[in-house]
């Protein structure tokens, strides 16, 4: 009996040892805030949220998240440095929010129900990608155009390659994507020296300045 009690002794050690663990790991997850930016009727809401708030649940957003309404005329280029999540229901929105911005590990939920139409935005240093479709019907899918490595500075827009060179990223989203049951794809091309010779038909190509000499990987999701 004695023996057993030391093991059902060690054994509670054990267990209570990995709770606090458990408990610990999802306290200091929870603790980082992303942001969380959406539009309902013409409103932009711009919250903080340290939990994770199920997609287009906009009652819940403001119950949870620390939320302030967002003034079209007072808004700017901005970039994101921690998670971003948009929840969109047509482009209008979305392009002001998004296009030329950067952001590295961005989300996209679809809210709305009409169609959206074929637009680009171009999107400085995404890294990785999640959408959600049509309202969660389709299950989330994900790209990711580069994984960063600790070394690397979060908030610099251009990455170094193993061979040290720099390249800075720039994504091209379609944004009706998120009206079909297709996959999501992307398609990089690296090392991309000028983005205007390269991909003259490319939009906004033209506001790709020439004269710099930096590389460019160019990524395409549709
Ligand atoms: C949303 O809030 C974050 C942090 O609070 C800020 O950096 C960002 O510029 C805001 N975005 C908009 C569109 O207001
Ligand atoms: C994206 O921004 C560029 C440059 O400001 C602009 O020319 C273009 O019309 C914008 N595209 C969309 C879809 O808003
Ligand atoms: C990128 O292109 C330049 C010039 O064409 C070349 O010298 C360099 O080796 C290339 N780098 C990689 C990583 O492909
Ligand atoms: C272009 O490259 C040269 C030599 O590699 C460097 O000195 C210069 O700072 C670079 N210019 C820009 C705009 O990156």
């Amino acid at each position: 009996a004695p023996a057993f009690s030391a093991f059902t002794f060690w054994l509670a050690l054990i267990l209570a040892g990995f709770l606090s663990i458990c408990i610990t790991g999802s306290f200091v997850r929870s603790q980082k805030n992303h942001t969380l930016i959406f539009t309902k009727e013409n409103t932009i809401r711009n919250c903080s949220c340290s939990v994770d708030i199920r997609d287009c649940d906009y009652c819940l957003a403001n119950l949870m998240c620390n939320c302030k309404t967002v003034l079209l005329s007072t808004m700017e280029k901005t970039t994101y440095k921690s998670h971003l999540t948009i929840w969109f229901t047509d482009t209008s929105v979305l392009e002001m929010l998004l296009n030329f911005t950067r952001a590295w590990d961005l989300k996209l939920s679809f809210c709305g129900t009409t169609p959206l139409p074929t637009e680009y935005l171009a999107i400085w240093g995404l890294r990785k990608l999640r959408v959600n479709k049509v309202k969660g019907l389709f299950a989330e899918q994900s790209v990711t155009i580069h994984s960063s490595s600790n070394n690397e500075k979060e908030d610099s827009l251009a990455v170094h390659n193993k061979d040290r060179q720099m390249f800075v990223y720039i994504s091209f989203l379609d944004t009706s994507l998120f009206n079909g049951y297709s996959l999501l794809k992307s398609y990089s091309v690296e090392n991309v020296s000028s983005i205007t010779e390269h991909f003259p038909s490319l939009p906004y190509s033209d506001l790709f300045s020439t004269s710099d000499n930096r590389s460019y990987v160019v990524t395409f999701i549709y």
